[in-house]
């Protein structure tokens, strides 16, 4: 089936190394406005284990849908108003959230991230307007302000679904690790192959792992207290063996190197975004010299 026109436009984009100075710009604005912690996490979705941004959309655009189904039918023009606002305050928030996303993303993500943007904004001033006209009587400027604003909020929207679904921005990086790691116990080596106190990569088949040895107890008979979670950030698949171990809350963490998660060493847990997935947590156990492994949830 042919493609539309839009969707070799929209690949294209991820090319445009000229939205570069754009994205960067409000990339860092938006750092400097919201500084990594609880806000922030909130805004990015971590206490809903996925981004917040998709859910956020819906409002908008719902209630500028609804305002163009009741601008074709007779006698509405009241509640179509009362709609076209609604979208309008709602799309403050919507973008706060979007635009915290965006401002961890890579570099691809964020050439087509800006456009979608900017297009969300464009729309937004489309509806304001037609707010205005509605307010001051001109129902049928209003009319055309929000049909002109339903259009270009679609491109946005697909412009959001390109970012998600074919860009990856957002998406679990972990999650086909259980049909990855075959169920049981792995070996992964000797365990003092494994240096006490740092992170370190090991490889089990095709997934990548980082091994935290957390030093020999009394009650482990010696060989080693392990730690060993999927090394490939939820994220966007930072490697975590090359991130520093940090006390967060009084909790042993790892932190991504590319945009600063940080991770629970025990659970997996994002302690703080821009991740929202958990990072998968291994099993571990020590037979014959040997560090095994075993995904959590596995079978045996
Ligand atoms: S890849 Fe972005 S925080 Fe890890």
């Amino acid at each position: 089936m042919p493609r539309l026109p839009l969707v070799s436009t929209v690949d294209k984009l991820e090319g445009a190394a000229w939205l570069d100075p754009a994205a960067g710009t409000v990339s860092r604005l938006v750092k400097k406005m919201l500084p990594s912690g609880n806000v922030t996490d909130a805004l990015h979705g971590v206490p809903l284990g996925h981004p917040v941004h998709p859910l956020m959309v819906t409002v908008p655009l719902g209630a500028w849908v609804s305002a163009a189904v009741l601008d074709v039918l007779p006698g509405n023009n009241r509640t179509a108003r009362t709609l076209v606002g609604l979208g309008v305050l709602a799309a403050m928030p919507t973008a706060l959230t979007g635009v915290t996303d965006f401002s961890q993303l890579d570099t691809l993500q964020q050439r087509t991230g800006v456009v979608h943007q900017a297009s969300a904004a464009v729309a937004t001033a489309l509806y304001a307007a037609s707010w205005l006209a509605r307010t001051r009587g001109g129902h049928g400027s209003g009319k055309l302000l929000g049909f002109a604003g339903l259009a270009v909020s679609g491109i946005g929207g697909f412009l959001g679904g390109h970012l998600s679904y074919r860009q990856g921005a957002g998406v679990n990086r972990n999650d086909d690790l259980p049909e990855e790691v075959p169920a049981g116990w792995h070996s992964l080596g000797p365990a003092d192959e494994f240096p006490t106190g740092r992170p370190r990569p090991a490889q089990l088949g095709g997934v990548r792992l980082m091994v935290l040895h957390r030093g020999a107890t009394e009650s482990d008979g010696g060989t080693g207290v392990f730690s060993v979670l999927a090394d490939t950030c939820s994220h966007l698949g930072g490697p975590l063996h090359e991130g520093h171990l940090q006390d967060t809350r009084g909790e042993l963490c790892v932190v991504c190197p590319w945009h600063g998660s940080v991770f629970s060493i025990q659970s997996g847990e994002v302690v703080h975004g821009p991740a929202t997935a958990p990072q998968p947590v291994f099993r571990t156990r020590v037979r014959g010299g040997r560090l095994e492994v075993s995904l959590t949830g596995a079978e045996d």
